[in-house]
């Protein structure tokens, strides 16, 4: 099936190849460099059933650079307010005349759905609690830019990791580059992942990481912030202090300051946030480049 709804889906040689590209593409769009017109004639139709600002808004900036028309589904505006399904949904803006799918969902599985039903190239831009595979690629670009290399680096995802999408593809797609992964939270919300480390203590493990990587408790999901979580595992100023000189913090947005992240942290120049944001349109495009030539 043609499309990105997992990043399993992937070999390591095409991540590694798609994560260049992207790099390669981000150097040229900030120096103004002029881009191919790849998907001009072409229709991307992003079709969001949940929020989203970062992931939304890129995809949209990257089909409109790539020369694409762009149509956006908005579910609080549209049928599925008079009862429409989500395969009728998918029909019918297949038969629009969308040519790409970009399709966010609160159901696991959606995307996929949505590929058999309609034929076309989906990419997942987050469904349920499974897998967001645009925004790891987005954050390995952002990791490679800094180190200059994966293999070896230790990084740490701290959080609600069961409940986290962003997690599910991290998971996925980091041990092919050879990053060495840590999941770190309240024991119930850590995932047991064939030999993946883990630890319940943020304080034990802070100083041996190259990245941490901060997650969002999915309230919408089940996720419950208590005093005592905050206590533990938020980045704070004392644990930004324990971190070695040149770790990182990554975040994928949104932030909710003063629960993962304290704001001093956040505004800190170790932290990334906005270079992942910055890195979101070059992925997004080299994605959607990818799929408009069928190899994705
Ligand atoms: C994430 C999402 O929606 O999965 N955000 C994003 O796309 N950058 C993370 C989250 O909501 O916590």
């Amino acid at each position: 099936m043609k499309g990105l709804t997992g990043i399993r889906s992937l070999d390591p040689a095409d991540l590694r190849a798609i994560v260049s590209k992207s790099s390669d593409l981000r150097d040229r769009l900030d120096t103004g460099s002029d881009v191919e017109q790849s998907l001009h004639g072409l229709c991307v139709a992003n079709v969001f059933f949940e929020p989203s600002t970062r992931t939304r808004l890129s995809f949209d900036l990257a089909a409109k650079r790539l020369g694409a028309h762009v149509i956006t589904f908005n579910p609080g505006t549209a049928s599925t307010k008079k009862g429409e399904s989500l395969r009728d949904t998918a029909l019918t803006i297949s038969a629009i005349g969308a040519d790409i799918l970009v399709v966010r969902h609160d159901q696991s599985g959606a995307p996929r759905l949505v590929a058999e039903w309609t034929g076309l190239p989906v990419v997942n831009a987050g469904d349920g609690t499974n897998e967001h595979p645009t925004q790891m690629l987005v954050d390995v670009v952002t990791i490679g830019r800094h180190f200059g290399r994966f293999e070896g680096l230790r990084l740490g995802i701290v959080g609600d990791v069961t409940r986290s999408r962003v997690a599910g593809s991290l998971i996925g797609g980091l041990p092919m580059l050879g990053v060495d992964v840590t999941l770190v939270g309240p024991r119930e919300w850590l995932p047991e992942v064939g030999e993946l480390a883990r630890s319940d203590s943020l304080d034990d493990v802070l100083g041996g990481l190259d990245v941490v990587y901060l997650l969002r408790v999915q309230t919408e999901r089940g996720g419950e912030i208590t005093q005592e979580y905050v206590e533990r595992f938020q980045l704070n100023p004392a644990r930004s202090a324990a971190l070695a000189e040149d770790t990182i913090i990554l975040h994928p947005g949104p932030m909710n300051r003063g629960v993962e992240i304290a704001d001093e942290v956040a505004d800190s120049p170790r932290c990334l946030a906005t270079e992942q944001v910055r890195n979101g349109v070059p992925v997004r495009m080299t994605v959607l480049e990818a799929l408009a030539e069928g190899s994705l």
